[in-house]
């Protein structure tokens, strides 16, 4: 996370942005990016390990020049309440003046790496409840302060439309994902509203470190841009350009941010 951030135009002042799972990973960069265009940021976590990481950027968000408000808010996305307690705290978080909200970044996600054979509905229930239930009941919840020409963006994953041995569950979570963003988009877009998702491939972070490494370094070798790893960096900067008024043409769209590993 660079000092560049620091110097943005505001180009998001005004706006208010739900980066979910946002203490670590790619995750804490577009909390961080959004926040340095001058949006107010909400940053989720799970763990109460990732807290104390989790307050810190919040408090390297609030003490940028334009000073933006980012509160944090722990919340397990995966069970049947947590999303609806992210809305609670922060687009209620004052009593009754509700808080409007414009940007929607559902990131947080999990993997398993299992064979087939060895997927228990523990396993299935652990990534589906996240990437793919968690990420509707958290949608659903922002929906009454979403405003017009609202921003939802989904990070999926390469993994949509590749076939990945012992990544299944995760894949196809994130195949549901665009499924999922190709229908909101056409439910949602009548006042302005895009939904897109972002197919992100391989980047530095805890869940990259837990993926086979041969996967990833065929991926490294196959991709056009360097033969490189992508950096989180390059991930915000497009949720950045999604989430801003330039973006308003585009819904519906698995955009591949992968250095051209894959090509749609
Ligand atoms: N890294 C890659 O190469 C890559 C590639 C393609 C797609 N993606 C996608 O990008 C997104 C971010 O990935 P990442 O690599 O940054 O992951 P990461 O480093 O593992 O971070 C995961 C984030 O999600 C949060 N989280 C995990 N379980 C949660 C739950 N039950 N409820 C709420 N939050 C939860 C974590 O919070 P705690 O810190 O509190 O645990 C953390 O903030 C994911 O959707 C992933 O599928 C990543």
């Amino acid at each position: 996370m660079s000092p560049q951030h620091e110097q943005r135009p505001l180009s998001l002042q005004g706006k208010t942005a739900i980066v979910t799972g946002a203490s670590r990973g790619i995750g804490a960069v577009i909390a961080l990016d959004l926040a340095s265009r001058g949006a107010d940021v909400c940053l989720t976590y799970v763990s109460d390990k990732s807290g104390e990481a989790v307050t810190k950027l919040a408090a390297r968000i609030r003490s940028l020049p334009h000073r933006p408000v980012a509160q944090v808010c722990q919340a397990d996305l995966s069970t049947l309440d947590g999303p609806q307690r992210v809305v609670d705290k922060f687009l209620k978080s004052d009593g009754s003046k509700e808080r409007p909200l414009h940007i929607l970044v559902n990131n947080a996600g999990v993997e398993r790496v299992k064979s087939l054979a060895e997927c228990t509905v523990e396993d299935y229930d652990a990534v589906y409840n996240l990437n793919v239930r968690g990420v509707i009941l958290m949608t659903q919840a922002v929906l009454p302060y979403l405003q017009p020409a609202g921003r939802i963006i989904n990070i999926s994953s390469v993994g949509a439309r590749a076939g990945f041995a012992n990544l299944s569950l995760y894949c196809s979570s994130k195949a549901a994902l665009e499924g999922l963003t190709r229908c909101w988009a056409a439910e949602l877009g009548h006042n302005g509203t895009t939904v897109n998702a972002i197919n992100v491939g391989p980047v530095q972070s805890d869940m990259l470190n837990n993926i086979p490494k041969e996967i990833v370094q065929r991926q490294k070798e196959t991709t056009p841009v360097e033969n490189r790893l992508g950096t989180a960096e390059e991930v915000a900067r497009l949720v950045a350009w999604l989430a801003g008024d330039e973006s308003g043409w585009i819904s519906g769209q698995a955009i591949s941010a992968s250095g051209g590993w894959a090509m749609y």
